[in-house]
C-alpha cells in the first residue's frame, strides 16, 4: 500500500499512551497524533510503580486515549489500516489491558493487528525520526532497560551487551530516593548534579576492568548509600551542597561508565562494517545532557552519526508502537502468533540471558 496509516497503543509500564502514525511511499513517515497519559502521581506515595494500580489505571484510560488521539489526528478508525500494539515486555496487567483493547478495536472494526515488542518500538524510533538505516547501533537506557543493540532490519537485533543488575534509570531514581528527591529521579538528580562537584566523591565505575559491554549500576548505588551514611553519621545530616556533590559524582560515574561501554560497542559494531554509521540513544535517561553529551563525544570520536531522538519519543509513547507495526505490516510480519502478552521478550532471542533474568527466563 502506498499509504499506511497505523493507530498504535502503549500500556507496558506506566505511561497510558496512543497514537496516529503515517508513512506514505517515498515522503517519509508522519506522527499525525501522539496521546501520552502518565501515571506518576497514582504511584508517587509508594516509591516506584504498583502493577496492580498501573493495570487498573491502564484499563480506565486507554479507549480516552485512543479517542483523543483519533481526535488530535482527525481521523476516525475508518481511516486507519492497521492497529499496534506493544504486547511485551512489561507488566504482564498493563501489557493484557492494551492487548484486549487493540483487539476488540481490530475485530470491531475489521482492521489488520500487529504486536509488537516494546523495546522494538524504541529500537526502530530512529527511523522514524531520521530515517535511519539499519544496521545502527543502539543504546536503550531507561528505568528498566539498559542494552546495546546492533539494529539489523525490522525483526533482526543483535544485543551486544547489557546490564547485569539495575538499568542506569533505576539507579538514578533509587539515588534520588536515598537523598531524599522526588521522583522520578533522573531530573531531580541531574538538576542538583548541575550545581555539584563531581570530583569530591569518587565512585566505581563498575565492570570497566572487564572486557565486553555488560554494564552494572547496583553496587554505584550501594557505594552512593555509604557515603551518604558516613556523612550522616559524621554531621548528623546532609548539607545542600553534599546533597549536590553526591549527585555529580553519580552521574559523573554513570556517564563515565555508558560512555566507555558505548566505545566497546562502536569497536563490534564498526567491525561489521556498515556503510554509513549511525548511533542513536533512547530511552529516559537519554535525556540527561551530560550523558547526552559524553555520547556526542565518543561519536565524533569515531566519525559516527549520532542521533537522539526528542524527549517526547525517547520515553515511552505509542508514535514508537505505531511506526514499529507500520514498519512490520510493510515486512509482511506481524499477525497473531506475536500477540500474546508476554511480559518477558528478549529482543535478541539468541543472545545469552543476562545474570539476574530471573527464572523465567530473559526478561528483555
Ligand atoms: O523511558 P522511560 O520514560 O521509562 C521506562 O523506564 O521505560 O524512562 C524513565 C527513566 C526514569 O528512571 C527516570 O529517572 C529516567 O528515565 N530519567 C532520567 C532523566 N530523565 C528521566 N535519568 C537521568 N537524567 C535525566 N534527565
Ligand atoms: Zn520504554
Amino acid at each position: 500500500m502506498a499509504t499506511l496509516t497505523f493507530l498504535g497503543i502503549e500500556s507496558s509500564c506506566d505511561d497510558s499512551a496512543a497514537a496516529v502514525v503515517r508513512h506514505v511511499e517515498g515522503a517519509g513517515p508522519e506522527i499525525m497524533s501522539s496521546v501520552v497519559e502518565g501515571q506518576t502521581a497514582l504511584h508517587a506515595a509508594f516509591g516506584g510503580v504498583v502493577p496492580e494500580i498501573a493495570a487498573r489505571a491502564h484499563a480506565e484510560r486507554l479507549d480516552g486515549c485512543v479517542d483523543r488521539a483519533l481526535a488530535d489526528a482527525g481521523l476516525t478508525l475508518d481511516a486507519i489500516d492497521g492497529i499496534a500494539v506493544t504486547s511485551g515486555p512489561g507488566l504482564i496487567g498493563g501489557v493484557l489491558s492494551g492487548v484486549m483493547l487493540a483487539k476488540g478495536i481490530a475485530t470491531g472494526a475489521g482492521k489488520p493487528l500487529v504486536g509488537v515488542n516494546h523495546l522494538a518500538g524504541h529500537a526502530l524510533t530512529p527511523r522514524l525520526t531520521d530515517g535511519l538505516a539499519f544496521p545502527y547501533l543502539m543504546l536503550l537506557v531507561s528505568g528498566g532497560h539498559c542494552q546495546f543493540l546492533v539494529a539489523e532490519g525490522v525483526d533482526r537485533f543483535r544485543r551486544l551487551g547489557g546490564t547485569i543488575d539495575d538499568a542506569p534509570g533505576e539507579a538514578f531514581d533509587k539515588t534520588a530516593k536515598l537523598l531524599g528527591l522526588p521522583q522520578p529521579g533522573g531530573p531531580a538528580v541531574e538538576a542538583e548534579a548541575r550545581q555539584g562537584d563531581p570530583n569530591r566523591y569518587h565512585f566505581p565505575r563498575p565492570l570497566l576492568d572487564r572486557p565486553g559491554c555488560d554494564l552494572s549500576f547496583s553496587g554505584l548505588k550501594t557505594a552512593l548509600l555509604r557515603a551518604r551514611d558516613a556523612l550522616v553519621s559524621e554531621k548528623g545530616g546532609l548539607t545542600v551542597q553534599d546533597r549536590r556533590d553526591l549527585c555529580a559524582g553519580f552521574q559523573r560515574a554513570v556517564t563515565d561508565v555508558l560512555a566507555e561501554k558505548t566505545r566497546r560497542a562502536f569497536v563490534e559494531y564498526l567491525a561489521s562494517g556498515p556503510d554509513s554509521p549511525g548511533f542513536a540513544v533512547a530511552g529516559g535517561v537519554a535525556a540527561n545532557s551530560a550523558i547526552r553529551a559524553a555520547l556526542e563525544t565518543v561519536c565524533a570520536g569515531h566519525g559516527v552519526r549520532f542521533l537522539a531522538p526528542p524527549l517526547r519519543l525517547c520515553t515511552d509513547n505509542a508514535a514508537m508502537i505505531a511506526w514499529a507495526g507500520i514498519e512490520r505490516f510493510r515486512a509482511g510480519l506481524g499477525g497473531a502468533a506475536d500477540l500474546v502478552a508476554r511480559p518477558r521478550w528478549p529482543l535478541d532471542t539468541g543472545a545469552v540471558p543476562m545474570i539476574g533474568s530471573g527464572k523465567k527466563g530473559a526478561k528483555a
